[in-house]
């Protein structure tokens, strides 16, 4: 428990400061992007402010004071002019101031009137996005002497500073190797961890479901062996009976197992012959009627389905029509009542098995079928089991290409329904 709890500690450490350093990484990018855009933003300006100086100086006018340069957007510089322009004088001063200031980023221009909004020349300009149809003037003959502003877009601003932090981009890859990796090792780990939790669970229940069947039949085989010869019949029949029955069980437990292991490793191989599931069905009663018995309960069937052939193997359908009886044996708190029907459908056959037990909450049925899985509430740990048997029910009604439903109501019980194609 201690354990558990220090793995628990440790691994939510770990998430914390893997998202911490999640966080500070993305600070880091974000303040060295505004670094960067701010350099960016200075030379811009103090490329304009030296253009504009040289404009004014063209003119002759050393008396005008241009405005502070507007940002309309990250990437738009808007000069608040309010003198007459010529088209080319500007875009040559324009060039020479920004490689002057190693501004070495296209560019695009645009000249407003003095009326809201006019476009004298260059391209319609909105929200940061610049848009070439709205031209109003093709040509660049600037109507002379008439005041104007002008305003400088560099669409490829953002791409360019961030192409500009290469180093950054490349540790935040690196970091997000590391953190993949380090999330597939904690997924492991956590994998890990359940599978050995599994694992001890696992032992502990075979220890327990082995001992009992071999203690009552070295009890019963004790009894029969001392009393031989003073016995009555009744008797004798009855310890038979006892090491019969749980010799099966002990061959079932076994069985499970091993067959549980030779899944893991794909090597099952059906042995497929015409197999009348009545009979079958009827010889696994016979079998399980003592236990029911035993328990003052009922398992009744009806067996109705005209063709009940189908090719399977014997062995194994068998095994599981013992697995679903035991499950609904198990998991009937009191006295069991078991019906086992079979009906035809169009193509096949379907056999339910439906009991009156604690039933299945319909949010865990669908784990039923996985592996070591047991449902892990109310009283369902009294009943000691190794979470395999619906596992390999499963494993051999798919591999003789046949379907299992499950409906469940809990304190109501459960019909596990098996499909298979008839001869
Ligand atoms: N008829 C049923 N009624 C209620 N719960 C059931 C029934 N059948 C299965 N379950 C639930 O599904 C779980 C998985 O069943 P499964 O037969 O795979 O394992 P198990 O019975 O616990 O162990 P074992 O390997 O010995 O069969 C059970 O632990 C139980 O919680
Ligand atoms: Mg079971």
């Amino acid at each position: 428990m201690k354990k558990r709890r220090m793995f628990s500690a440790i691994l939510a450490g770990a998430v914390l400061a893997i998202g911490g350093l999640l966080v500070l990484q993305t600070i880091w990018f974000r303040s060295a992007y505004a670094v960067e855009e701010q350099q960016f933003d200075n030379k811009v300006n103090v490329a304009i402010r030296a253009l504009t100086d040289d404009l004014l100086k063209a003119e002759g006018d050393s008396t005008s004071v241009i405005k502070p340069i507007l940002k309309k957007a990250t990437n738009a510089y808007y000069v608040d002019f309010k003198h007459a322009l010529s088209y080319h004088v500007l875009d040559s001063l324009l060039r020479k101031n920004f490689v002057r200031h190693e501004v070495n980023l296209p560019f695009e221009l645009t000249i407003y009137g003095m009326q809201p909004g006019s476009i004298v020349l260059g391209n319609y300009y909105s929200d940061g996005a610049t848009s070439k149809n709205n031209a109003t003037c093709g040509s660049r003959a600037l109507p002379a002497s008439t005041p104007m502003d002008f305003m400088i877009t560099f669409p490829g601003k953002r791409a360019d500073i961030v192409s500009g932090m290469k180093f950054w981009i490349l540790s935040a890859i690196v970091f997000l190797v590391v953190l993949s990796l380090f999330a597939f090792l904690v997924i492991d780990l956590m994998k890990q961890k359940k599978l050995s939790e599994i694992k001890t669970d696992l032992m502990n229940n075979i220890t327990h479901e082995l001992q009992t069947p071999i203690a009552n039949i070295s009890i019963a085989s004790e009894v029969l062996r001392t009393g031989a010869g003073r016995m009555d019949e009744q008797k004798s029949l009855h310890y038979a009976n006892i090491i019969y029955e749980e010799n099966r069980r002990l061959k079932f437990q076994v069985e499970q197992v091993l067959q549980a292991a030779l899944f893991e490793k794909g090597q099952i191989s059906l042995i497929k012959t015409e197999v009348d599931v009545h009979a079958l069905v009827e010889e696994v009663i016979r079998n399980f009627q003592l236990r029911i018995q035993h328990r003052h309960g009922q398992l009744n069937c009806r067996l109705e389905a005209a063709k009940p052939v189908v090719l399977a193997d014997a062995f194994h359908l068998a095994n599981i029509f013992y697995s679903l009886l035991d499950n609904a044996d198990k998991y009937s708190p009191d006295k069991p009542d078991i019906v086992i029907t079979t009906t035809n459908t169009l193509s096949g056959i379907l056999i339910a098995i439906a009991d009156k037990g604690i039933g299945i909450r319909r949010d865990v049925q669908r784990y039923i079928f996985d592996k070591f899985y047991r449902a892990g509430t109310g009283n369902v740990h009294n009943v000691r089991g190794y979470g395999l048997g619906l596992t390999y029910v499963q494993k051999i009604v798919q591999a003789h290409q046949g379907k299992i439903s499950l409906t469940s109501e809990p304190h109501q019980g459960s019909r596990f329904e098996l499909y298979f194609e008839t001869c």
